[in-house]
């Protein structure tokens, strides 16, 4: 059997697959099994910041791992690792926030920030946003998306409210006597790169300040640069205090690894056994971490994300003018992007049509493709990229443009 019949027999199929049997990357691309070269706009869904097998990672990984991999009874013995990578993250944390815990996945990291929520507060409810993902744990799955969305496990966590995104006062008027926390991403990553308007976030952190409610702000997707800030809150103007901020993906640029960091006053008030896990903290996470904070930081990598997104929108905004029939919006911050296509359908041609010609990118919620390439992306590569799409956009035209010529209705 080759390896996708292997895959196909053996796996459980939760995943609608794209055909494609990735080998190896480097850089911004990765090879297939027969030797075809692809432009990686997925970054593996906004993991890999720094490209494929770049060597601060490589080495940090090789290094690490001579030494250890796991601690003696993980969390309760010390590790120089962690103590780096807690040093490390509290340089770039926003100021508020003073104590970290490593966990294995953006999804535990949110289940413990709403498990710490709920425990610390005493209440039960949970505000969340329509469109949001924050994972699929229980507690997190039952605060993705919205009422319709996590349907298939029932019964779910009770009282979570879904209020619109970037709607302060649906927020306001949700907010009771029994709300224990709000969570929410600075920007709506699986919702199709959603931008909420100028101002909403500190708004949100202002009144859960007035009502005594903990605000968990979801950076998973968002944090270590992705936007062109270090974390996606700071692009607010106005301050943004979360008791709670979640990191994941970009965190450790491909080694499975997550962080949630609270304030000084949530952490006075955690107890031993609140929570933990095997593999929570292991060094050889510690020490990827700690080298992609160092490389981000030394090489303004913020910086340079701003400058190849405002490149990468300014082709996608022309793409869309070009074919209004197939996009209806391009957004973006920073180099976490999308097009909005016009219709549900359109989303799966196009990607296909781009895998076809060499280029990856993510099929997204609600007709959006997303296009977030590492953090280091070349500008031959995003023009490159630019050109394929284009490419790809022709080929889908056609037929939409003779079928309405001909009078056939479409979707
Ligand atoms: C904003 C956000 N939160 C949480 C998650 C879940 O993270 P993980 O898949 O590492 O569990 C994701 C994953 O896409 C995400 O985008």
């Amino acid at each position: 059997m080759n390896v996708v019949e292997i895959e196909d027999k053996y796996g459980i199929p939760f995943y609608d697959r794209q055909n494609l049997v990735v080998e190896k990357g480097k850089g911004s691309h990765v090879w297939d099994d027969k030797g075809g070269r692809y432009l990686d706009f997925t970054s593996g869904w906004g993991v890999t910041c720094l490209g494929h097998a770049h060597p601060v990672i490589t080495n940090a990984l090789c290094e690490q791992s001579k030494k250890l991999m796991q601690n003696p009874n993980s969390g309760f013995t010390y590790s120089p690792a962690r103590a780096l990578l807690l040093e490390r993250l509290q340089q770039v944390l926003p100021v508020n926030l003073s104590r970290t815990f490593f966990t294995n996945s953006g999804a535990e990291a949110n289940d413990a920030a709403i498990k710490l929520a709920r425990k610390l507060s005493g209440k039960a409810r949970v505000i969340s946003t329509r469109g949001s993902f924050h994972g699929r744990t229980f507690n997190t799955l039952s605060v993705s998306g919205g009422e319709q969305n996590t349907r298939r496990y029932i019964p779910q966590l009770p009282q979570t409210q879904f209020v619109e995104f970037g709607d302060i006062r649906e927020i306001e008027a949700a907010m009771n006597d029994n709300t224990a926390a709000v969570i929410v991403e600075p920007v709506q990553g699986e919702g199709g790169v959603r931008i909420p308007p100028a101002g909403y976030l500190g708004k949100v952190a202002q009144l859960c300040k007035e009502n005594t409610v903990l605000l968990i702000v979801d950076e998973i997707q968002t944090g270590f640069c992705r936007t062109g800030r270090f974390f996606g809150l700071s692009h607010s103007d106005s301050p943004v205090e979360a008791d709670i901020v979640t990191m994941g993906k970009g965190i450790a640029g491909g080694f499975p690894f997550a962080a949630f960091s609270v304030t000084d006053e949530v952490a006075r008030k955690i107890e031993k056994g609140d929570h933990g896990g095997t593999y929570c903290g292991n060094p050889l996470g510690c020490a990827v971490a700690s080298e992609v904070i160092r490389f981000l930081q030394e090489n303004c990598i913020a910086l340079r994300v701003l400058e190849s997104g405002r490149k990468l929108l300014k082709g996608l905004q022309m793409l869309a003018d070009e074919y209004p029939e197939l996009v209806s919006d391009a957004r973006g911050i920073g180099l976490l992007t999308a097009l909005q296509m016009k219709e549900d359908g359109l989303v799966g041609q196009l990607s296909t049509a781009c895998q076809q010609r060499g280029l990856l990118v993510t099929p997204t919620r609600n007709g959006v493709v997303r296009f977030i390439p590492d953090l280091l992306v070349e500008t031959g590569d995003i023009e490159q990229a630019l050109e394929i799409l284009g490419d790809a956009l022709s080929s889908i035209e056609r037929p939409l443009a003779a079928a309405s010529q001909a009078g056939i209705a479409c979707g």
